[in-house]
């Protein structure tokens, strides 16, 4: 559930209409729902009502500061895999002791971040970075709590570019190893082993696999504690999908649902559970706002040339994925849709969000909203074809604020430098 709906025939983010922002702002533009991400953060959390859990809202997903610093209120942690987004979390107002690290390449800069900043644990993915964060724990003079990153090979199920949790993808140790890494781990200076973690992909729509892994992990911790190791933490990572509008989509698993599994499956061990959700959270809450530039009649189709394009939501060409498109003005009822590509302006075909797609005719200057567009969105965007990142704005009830800049060219020029063999 959102709160993006019409009224008096115009879509609003809340009570504010997109219109006006598009007047305010321009276009291209994205736009977050305080109520909308309020409302799903909080609906995770109650799922998991009676367990002992911690929710590391995943930063990748949409790291503006206002979306942080929102959760931030509502008790998130955060779960970051960049130094920049350590950084970010902690700027936002994350405590540190709510802030997990997880990534197969971390740093030694960013190992030492984390350790001085105090978080509550590192997600360890080799033995080599282990022995690393023990090196670098004793040259600090600390101790650094790690879980280790199990892969369970799990097969997810999801698209191919987002499964992690199989033996020949890039993460964690391999699970049957698990036990003596664990092992050793405790044993090391500077090291305190205190959890395990897994995550086996993202926009996963069938629980089975969560199930599956969850199950392997419960296994796991219950080995590791016959053979004496203590273990406090278990962190299950993200993943839950959520409905994107595709007509034949499996539907997305209802947070309650997913808690169940939770619960049945190692709700019951005694540790302090970690929930890394990121596109759960914030993927219902944004939309990306676009104005149509020119409406072209093509040999074989109409297309609708927008003007946001795959530098600013790469997600429908690098993963296939569908995203609903729907016009900011309501069409009037009993209106013949026509079928369209929506593409962008950019000089490659793969600059397309929506193929034959059914909409109400849309005339040039007509306002577009893609909708689901808060997670792996503005995050994502980059500045080919020196397209300048666009303005995210945020919404609270009958206000509405820039939360970033639009980046300017003059701006994005001015980070080249030239040589002195070329300067004038
Ligand atoms: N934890 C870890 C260790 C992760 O790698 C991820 C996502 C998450 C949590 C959050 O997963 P979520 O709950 O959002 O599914 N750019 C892609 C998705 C990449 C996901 C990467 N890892 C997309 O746009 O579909």
């Amino acid at each position: 559930m959102d709160f993006f709906n019409y009224k008096n025939g115009r879509l609003h983010a809340e009570g504010v209409a997109l219109e006006t922002i598009a007047d305010e702002v321009g276009t291209p533009f994205y736009v977050y729902s305080t109520a909308t991400l309020t409302r799903h953060f909080n609906v995770f959390a109650d799922a998991l009502r009676g367990m002992n859990a911690l929710v590391c809202y995943a930063v990748k997903a949409n790291s503006n500061q206002a979306v942080i610093r929102t959760l931030a209120a509502l008790g998130a942690g955060a779960d970051v895999v960049s130094g920049g987004e350590l950084a970010r979390a902690l700027k936002a107002g994350i405590k540190p002791h709510k802030i997990v690290f997880s990534g197969v390449g971390k740093t030694e800069a960013e190992i030492t971040a984390a350790l001085n900043a105090g978080i509550k644990q590192l997600n360890v993915e080799s033995e080599p970075e282990l022995e690393r964060i023990s090196a670098i724990a004793q040259r600090l003079g600390l101790i650094a709590a790690v879980a280790l990153r199990v892969n369970p090979d799990v097969d997810a199920g999801t698209h191919e570019k987002i499964t992690t949790g199989r033996k020949e993808n890039k993460f964690g140790i391999e699970w049957t190893r698990a036990h003596e890494v664990y092992k050793k781990a405790a044993a090391l200076p500077g090291i305190k082993a205190q959890g395990l973690a897994i995550h086996i992909g993202s926009q996963l729509l069938d629980l089975q696999p969560f199930r599956e892994a969850f199950v392997r992990a419960g296994d796991l911790v219950a080995m590791l504690r016959a053979d004496g190791l203590s273990i406090e933490t278990l962190d299950l990572g993200g993943g839950l999908g959520i409905p994107y509008g595709d007509e034949g989509e499996t539907d997305a698993p209802n947070p309650e649902s997913y808690a169940q599994v939770v619960r049945e499956t190692v709700g019951n061990l005694g540790l302090e559970l970690i929930l890394e959700p990121g596109r759960m959270i914030t993927g219902n809450s944004g939309l990306l706002v676009t104005r149509t530039e020119y409406v072209k009649e093509g040999a074989t189709k109409t297309f609708l040339i927008v003007d946001a394009g795959m530098n600013d939501l790469i997600r429908p060409t690098l993963y296939n994925a569908f995203h609903n498109i729907i016009p900011v003005i309501e069409p009037e009822k009993g209106q013949e849709p026509v079928n369209v590509d929506i593409v962008g302006p950019i000089c490659e075909t793969g600059d397309t969000f929506a193929k034959n797609r059914k909409l109400a005719p849309v005339q040039a200057g007509d306002l577009l909203a893609v909708r689901t567009a808060g997670a792996y969105g503005a995050v994502q965007a980059s500045t080919y074809n020196t397209r300048p990142l666009v303005a995210e704005v945020m919404v609270n009830g009958d206000h509405f604020a820039i939360v970033r800049e639009r980046v300017e060219v003059e701006d994005i020029i001015a980070l080249d430098r030239l040589p002195d063999w070329l300067a004038d």
